[in-house]
């Protein structure tokens, strides 16, 4: 079934609800993604992140957005969905972060060339038409020896069982909008190391994000949010991603402009 990029505008008032599938990105994507990325940048290359200037590419409701802001980035977030910029811009004002949130897509960022200290686009490349142009336009915006981050879905076998079958399609266990992904959009790491190749970043390090629970588990808690025993919630917070060598499902990585 096609992407609907327009969920994003009739589900945006939901963003920072605890309760809806969209804060799930919060819940139990953050912590691994986050504090991966952070460990990359303090502990492994040793920058400050004090004032840098940084683009959150598809930011939606600000979820990353807000991590990277209390690290101390100058934050900018663009996303086609106006109502989610707009929910973004009003939950950053009510956490007193300044971040700067504008209309726009990956495919033509209206900024100037490298003017940017880093940039990421975390879960959204693998809704985009144009993977090409999205990374172009990110190495463009990018100064040389900046940083990119990402994370995004293999298109594997795996991923067509778990991120599609499991979650968006089989009655007993779908948690998602029948039509949030399509499988034919995910990206393969080498398509994705291709077209960085192809725009002078540089792949410094790749990782997989799997389900710290077993199969059994997670099916267990899938159903007892299906039977309305358990709140999604609690299903986020006990079915947390964890950093992995496994890349078949979800992964993410940075590389550098050279
Ligand atoms: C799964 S959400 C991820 C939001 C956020 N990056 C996060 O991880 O919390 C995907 C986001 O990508 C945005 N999006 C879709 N197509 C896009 C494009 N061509 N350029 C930039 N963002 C896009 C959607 O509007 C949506 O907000």
């Amino acid at each position: 079934m096609p992407t609907d990029n327009e969920l994003y505008d009739r589900l945006a008032s939901t963003w920072w609800d605890e309760n809806e599938v969209l804060n799930v990105l919060r819940i139990s994507l953050n912590p691994a993604r986050f504090s991966y990325f952070r460990t990359v940048l303090l502990e492994q290359e040793k920058i400050d992140p004090g004032g840098k200037k940084t683009l959150d590419v598809g930011c939606g409701g600000g979820l990353l957005a807000e991590e990277f802001a209390r690290l101390g980035c100058n934050v900018t977030g663009i996303d086609p969905s106006e109502p989610s910029i707009a929910v973004a811009k009003a939950h950053a004002t009510q956490e007193g972060l300044a971040i700067e949130y504008l209309t726009g897509v990956g495919e033509s960022l209206h900024f100037a060339d490298s003017s940017f200290d880093m940039v990421y686009c975390c879960d959204v490349l693998e809704h985009v038409n144009d993977l090409g142009a999205v990374i172009s336009e990110i190495a463009r915006v990018l100064k040389k020896d900046g940083f990119f981050f990402y994370d995004t879905i293999n298109r594997t076998f795996m991923s067509k069982i778990i991120s599609i079958k499991l979650l968006q399609e089989w009655k007993a266990t779908r948690v998602m909008p029948a039509n949030l992904h399509d499988w034919k959009l995910f990206v393969k790491p080498s398509e994705l190391q291709a077209h960085m190749s192809a725009h002078k970043l540089e792949q410094k390090e790749i990782f997989g994000l799997v389900p710290n629970t077993n199969p059994i588990t997670l099916f267990r808690l899938l159903r007892k949010y299906k039977r309305g025993v358990l709140p999604l919630k609690e299903v986020g917070t006990q079915i947390k991603l964890v950093k992995s060598k496994d890349t078949s499902n979800l992964y993410m990585g940075y590389a550098i402009k050279v």
